[in-house]
This record gives structure tokens, C-alpha cells and sequence, in this order.
């Protein structure tokens, strides 16, 4: 068998996704539900560029397994992306 997968989520703390409210998605460590909670590695990020690059949509971002951006970001959104990333890798 196959390892479990694991992700990762940065939450970016830098000054710009602060103000415009990623202090608020500390609460998603608490929220995950059963499926993500073992899965699921919570960390906060100092700015992670994204804020100064139009290309990436609106702060406050969240930045998981390194490579997927989830901007305007909302506990209910990180949880979607979550889950979407979940199913590809039980793929
Ligand atoms: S402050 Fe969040 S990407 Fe810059």
C-alpha cells in the first residue's frame, strides 16, 4: 500500500493577507473534518510574493503542497481545494 497523502497548507501572515483577513483561517486547523484532519498540516507563511503579482487574484492567500494558490481566500474555500487535492491524490 501506498503511503496516506499528506498536504500542506500555508496560510500567508505577510501584512497585506493579514489586513485583508488571513488572520481569520487560523480556525481552519479546528474546522478540517475527519477525512483531512490526519492529512492536513497547517503552517503560517511570512509574505509568500503572491500579493505583489496581479496574475494571482486577490489576497488573503493560501498556498498549498507548494504549487496550487488559493487567493480571496476563505476557510470554505481551502476546505474545497482541500478536498479536491485529496481526490486526485487517492487517484
Ligand atoms: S502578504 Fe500575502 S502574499 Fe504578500
Amino acid at each position: 500500500m501506498s503511503e496516506p497523502c499528506k498536504m500542506k497548507v500555508e496560510i500567508c501572515l505577510g501584512t497585506t493577507c493579514y489586513v485583508l483577513g488571513s488572520f481569520r483561517l487560523s480556525a481552519l486547523e479546528e474546522q478540517l473534518p475527519p477525512e483531512l484532519a490526519d492529512r492536513v498540516e497547517v503552517a503560517g507563511a511570512a509574505c509568500l510574493g503572491l500579493c505583489k503579482d496581479r496574475n494571482y487574484g486577490k489576497a488573503p492567500f493560501v498556498r498549498i503542497n507548494g504549487n496550487r494558490v488559493v487567493d480571496n481566500a476563505t476557510i470554505e474555500k481551502v476546505l474545497d481545494a482541500l478536498k479536491e487535492e485529496l481526490e486526485k491524490c487517492n487517484e
